[in-house]
């Protein structure tokens, strides 16, 4: 009999998730960062400079819906005369970026992605890419574990693009991955050969258990859908508790998340 209370007391507390030590002041200030990346209520307004060729648009329109549905946020089309702060498509810069997270600037209604001629091969694969920086997603290969899972070889860098390695440092860089493991075939990993002088190969993988090539995947990988899952709080899709050195997402949210569970 005392030994039934006991245990009904402790799933009580379990399903409060309160069982979790809390992590340090550090750790709970740096996952308030990470949280100001976020959308506000999940809903992300999205815009095509009236320039982006109308051909193009359905690699965004796809990538959007494919979030919309495996995730609990809403990338929706903005109208011409919605004035909320949004991303704006466009194609006037060269390359592929995306400003990093909810990044509302004062006087400014909204924040670049931006998909020149050459951001659509790999069906929506850029897509993707982007719009999970928009989300509030670094590289992969920036992990602050990488240097177990890639070599980088330092010197075969262009250096006017050394920054694209720079390793998420601290308490910030260790929450980022929001408790899912390093993964090769995130849709945020860099190919082996990025941004070499003279193409050279700028990483190598280290674990030779991995069979195949990083940075070619062309749709979001389990662990891109849990850890954006995991950031916004939807409790109710994929969070990859499966995921094998994956932390249980209630305890992680437990742990480290500032807000209660809601
Ligand atoms: C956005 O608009 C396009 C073009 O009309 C449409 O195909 C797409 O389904 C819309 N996406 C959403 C999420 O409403």
């Amino acid at each position: 009999m005392k030994l039934w209370l006991f245990l009904l007391a402790l799933s009580v507390v379990g399903s409060f998730g309160q069982e979790y030590e809390r992590g340090s002041e550090e750790e709970l200030e740096a996952m308030k960062k990470l949280q100001r990346r976020r959308w506000p209520d999940r809903m992300i307004p999205i815009k095509f400079d009236s320039n982006f060729p109308q051909a193009k648009r359905h690699h965004v329109y796809g990538a959007m819906e494919a979030l919309n549905t495996l995730t609990c946020v809403n990338l929706v089309n903005a109208s011409e005369s919605d004035d909320r702060h949004h991303i704006l498509v466009s194609n006037f810069r060269p390359g592929c970026f995306a400003a990093l997270g909810y990044s509302k600037r004062p006087g400014k209604k909204s924040q670049p992605l931006n998909l020149n001629q050459g951001c659509f091969y790999g069906r929506n694969k850029v897509s993707y890419h982007e719009l999970l920086h928009a989300l509030g997603f670094h590289h992969m290969q920036v992990r602050f574990e990488r240097d177990n899972f890639v070599e980088v070889y330092k010197d075969k860098v262009n250096p006017s693009q050394w920054h694209n390695f720079n390793k998420e440092k601290g308490a910030e860089g260790r929450l980022a991955g929001m408790g899912v493991p390093y993964d090769y075939n995130s849709i945020m990993h860099y190919p082996v050969f990025a941004f070499g002088i003279n193409n050279a190969q700028t990483m190598k993988v280290k674990k030779e258990e991995f069979e195949g090539d990083v940075g070619v995947s062309i749709i979001p990988s389990r662990t891109d859908l849990a850890a954006l899952n995991r950031m916004y709080e939807c409790w109710d899709h994929y969070l990859g508790d499966d995921i094998i050195d994956s932390t249980p997402y209630a305890k992680f949210h437990g742990q480290y998340f500032p807000n209660p569970r809601k």
